[in-house]
């Protein structure tokens, strides 16, 4: 069994993730927002971010990978599942778990500002900022944590660990 530290307890991310909805409401006055999430990590993120939105908002999922093996991602992405709908003329965010290199999401951001959207936003639960080696335009982040692995909301370690309604970190004894 994984040893799990909490790093962000539940109610910090639950209120964190309240004033992220707050100004994001306030910002996209007006408008519809086309939330992009991200597979599969940013699913809880989404989901609550979306519950405490106060201007209209639709939905999409995407999944991409980043070519190669191993913990490094190698700056190709691959598109596992691509939007159902298209995002010309929406304003569209963006919305990740987490940005470590900033490689995955670099490419993502090209690949969706090509279809045209009337405007493009990234937001963030978690920033790794030590981490970064390309650079990477972030509209709102939840948190910018350490270099750690980091588990729970949405965010897996081989695929565990997803369920947690906190951000924690697996030790290993
Ligand atoms: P990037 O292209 O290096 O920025 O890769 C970002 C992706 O790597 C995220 O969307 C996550 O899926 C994964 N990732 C990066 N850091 C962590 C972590 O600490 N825990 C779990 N997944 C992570
Ligand atoms: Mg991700």
């Amino acid at each position: 069994m994984d040893n799990i530290r909490v790093l962000i307890p539940e109610e910090e991310v639950d209120k964190k993730i309240r004033e992220m909805a707050a100004e994001i409401s306030k910002k996209y006055e007006g408008k519809t927002l086309h939330l992009v999430c991200v597979l599969r990590g940013g699913v809880f993120f989404m989901c609550e971010l979306a519950k405490r939105l106060t201007v209209p908002v639709t939905l999409d999922f995407m999944s991409v990978s980043s070519y190669g093996d191993g913990t490094e991602s190698s700056g190709q992405i691959k598109i596992v599942k691509d939007l159902d709908d298209s995002i010309e003329g929406k304003d569209v965010l963006v919305v990740e778990d987490i940005i470590d290199s900033g490689r995955t999401l670099s490419k993502l951001m090209e690949l969706l500002e090509s279809r045209k959207p009337e405007s493009l936003a990234l937001c963030t639960l978690l920033d790794k900022p030590e981490r970064r080696v390309v650079e990477v335009d972030v509209d709102y982040t939840g948190f910018q944590i350490p270099d750690l692995f980091v588990v729970g909301y949405g965010l897996d370690c081989a695929q565990q660990h997803r369920n947690y309604p906190y951000v924690g970190v697996v030790e290993n004894e």
